[in-house]
């Protein structure tokens, strides 16, 4: 395989399911580390069967949706990483159909933090990681 992760460690909210375990079964099968981030309980499930393969797979359960959770969850994902962090794949997302004239403002908020606000804070929080590290590099 031309494509190698080896030695590389990656967080994938989303993970527990769908697109987003199927893209983190490829960053491990590529040879990173993978730490599955997500709200539903089988996230474990998920990560053990993943270990299954003899692989280096953790998760961590919690709720993107809230701001207050993100540095928790963060956190416990570094921490499962040995405080290293390479890749962010920030794949977990919701959607509601409605006409817009009767969307609920409530499902339109929760939209917003999970598929919007989330993305950006895990994204900030990583960045700023990767960034001290590159300027310690020089
Ligand atoms: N499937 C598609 O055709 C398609 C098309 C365009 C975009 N997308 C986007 O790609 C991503 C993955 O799609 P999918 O079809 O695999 O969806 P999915 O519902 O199977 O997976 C999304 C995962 O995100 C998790 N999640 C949702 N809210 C969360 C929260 N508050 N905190 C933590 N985890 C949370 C879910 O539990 C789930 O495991 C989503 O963001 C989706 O919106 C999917």
């Amino acid at each position: 395989m031309d494509f190698k992760l080896d030695g590389k460690k990656a967080i994938v909210t989303g993970g527990a399911k769908g697109l987003c375990n199927g893209m983190a079964q490829a960053l491990h099968d590529a040879g990173a580390e993978v730490v599955l981030v997500d709200i539903l309980d089988i996230v474990e499930e998920s990560a053990k069967k993943m270990n299954e393969s003899g692989a280096r797979v953790h998760f961590v359960k919690g709720d993107l949706s809230d701001e207050k959770n993100i540095n928790r969850i963060y956190e416990e994902c570094l921490d499962k990483l040995g405080g290293r962090i390479d890749i962010l794949l920030n794949g977990a997302g919701i959607q509601y159909r409605a006409p817009a004239v009767d969307f609920p403002a409530d499902r339109w908020k929760k939209i917003l933090d999970v598929n919007l606000s989330a993305v950006f804070f895990m994204a900030q929080k990583v960045g700023k990681k990767c960034w001290s590290r590159d300027m310690e590099r020089l």
